[in-house]
């Protein structure tokens, strides 16, 4: 199998010799439909588990063809606001496959999971919001708890502290056993954190989250009730990572939760994993508009930038990788910064690279971009979204997802 970047530079060719990069196409975006097919049949064989449902978080890479094939391919969906849910059900998500976890919900929206989106799987950020649901809804309903633990996520990231505006927290144990007993409650979900830097806090959240559902299922049984918290919805979180012969950090996850948690494979299980996902699957291309040299430094213009890249820009790089293309690499090696194409002044994709000095009319690779990236695309500056492509690497197959376009003008 091509790596990436192998992939990438084939893709890259291929698609000008096929016309898919074309007069105007200052940049593409690529989405690897072979990466993304070995990230998630690695992820069913890490958990190995007899019934998961593994819905990949839409926030991070909500393109509506990427969707319909996942969906295709038997995975579900996470769904972070009512528009995810209807992106979901367009890329033919069944609505038992969807998890639906938007943290404020209208009561107009709970309406329409009871009309028309029967068995979509509802988790409720709160305990208040179990009052706006109808007395025998529709579809199994979930609490999210915040399991108050720290994971080692960035702080924009974190959201499991005691003032966290996500899930109801542990420390309100019997007020959530009370809210079980009352409402037709059979799921518990826990997200600790995105980008968790220690996943044992992650698992120790999993086992506190289990053992509050071991607990209200004693009562409910003493209770005379049939109900039970069947399902455990584990959240996502983990750091991308690239697979390689080695076990991965994916594998060490879940054989950590089996040998911590063994009781989560007699529940049906959910995974919400987004980044770890996706981030290894897509890359970009920009032509490099002109370079410039400013005192050491060379700065080369690029046509993405911190709309593509939002987070890079805005908070920190997060280990995008810069190849330029043809001619450029036999050139001396330059500190370079790349500058996006925005007006504003910290739209840097990344600075004091030491790459091959770069020239005006070259073009740049850019690896790594799979995730929360064409998801967080801004409209600062208005510029026009690229063209996005399929690439099935192992079929040698290019296909345009969707044409260059630009929805605000
Ligand atoms: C509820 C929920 N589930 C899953 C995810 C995906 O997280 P990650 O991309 O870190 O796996 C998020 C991210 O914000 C989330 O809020």
């Amino acid at each position: 199998m091509k790596t990436l970047r192998e992939e990438a530079i084939w893709a890259i060719e291929a698609a000008r010799h096929e016309g898919w990069i074309g007069e105007g196409d200052t940049a593409v975006l690529f989405h690897s439909w072979t990466q993304q097919k070995r990230y998630l049949d690695h992820l069913t064989a890490a958990f190995s588990h007899p019934r998961v449902l593994h819905a990949v978080a839409i926030k991070t890479q909500p393109h509506v063809e990427i969707l319909r094939r996942v969906v295709g391919w038997g995975y579900g969906l996470e769904a972070a606001s009512m528009e995810e849910v209807h992106l979901a059900r367009k890329a033919g998500c069944p609505p038992e496959r969807i998890v639906f976890d938007s943290p404020v919900k209208t009561r107009r929206e709970i309406e329409q999971c009871q009309e028309d989106l029967h068995g979509i799987r509802f988790n409720v950020n709160t305990l208040e919001e179990l009052n706006r649901l109808p007395s025998k809804p529709h579809f199994p309903v979930g609490i999210r708890i915040n399991p108050m633990v720290e994971t080692g996520a960035p702080s924009v990231y974190h959201v499991s502290h005691d003032e966290s505006k996500f899930g109801v927290p542990i420390a309100q144990k019997s007020a959530i056993l009370e809210a079980i007993l009352a409402f037709p409650v059979t799921q518990l979900h826990v997200h600790s954190g995105s980008s968790m830097a220690r996943t044992e806090s992650a698992v120790t959240a999993i086992r506190s989250v289990l053992d509050l559902a071991e607990e209200a299922n004693g009562l409910l049984a003493n209770a005379g009730l049939e109900r039970r918290i069947d399902t455990l919805d584990i959240g996502g979180g983990l750091m991308p990572e690239i697979l390689t012969d080695s076990p991965s950090a994916m594998m060490a996850y879940a054989q950590a939760l089996r040998r911590t948690c063994p009781e989560l494979w007699s529940y049906q299980l959910i995974t919400e994993f987004g980044q770890w996902s996706y981030f290894y699957t897509g890359y970009a291309y920009s032509d490099v508009e002109y370079a410039v040299q400013r005192g050491a430094t060379r700065v080369a213009y690029v046509h993405v930038g911190a709309d593509f890249l939002l987070r890079d820009a805005y908070v920190k790089p997060r280990g995008m990788e810069f190849i330029p293309l043809g001619d450029a690499a036999d050139r001396p090696i330059v500190r370079t910064d790349i500058a996006g194409p925005l007006c504003f002044a910290g739209d840097y994709l990344q600075k004091a690279l030491l790459l091959p000095q770069l020239e005006e009319g070259d073009g740049l690779l850019m690896l790594n971009t799979g995730s929360n990236a064409y998801a967080l695309w801004s409209r600062h500056c208005s510029r026009t979204i690229p063209a996005v492509l399929g690439v099935d690497s192992e079929a040698l197959e290019i296909r345009r997802l969707s044409p260059r376009t630009n929805p605000f003008v």
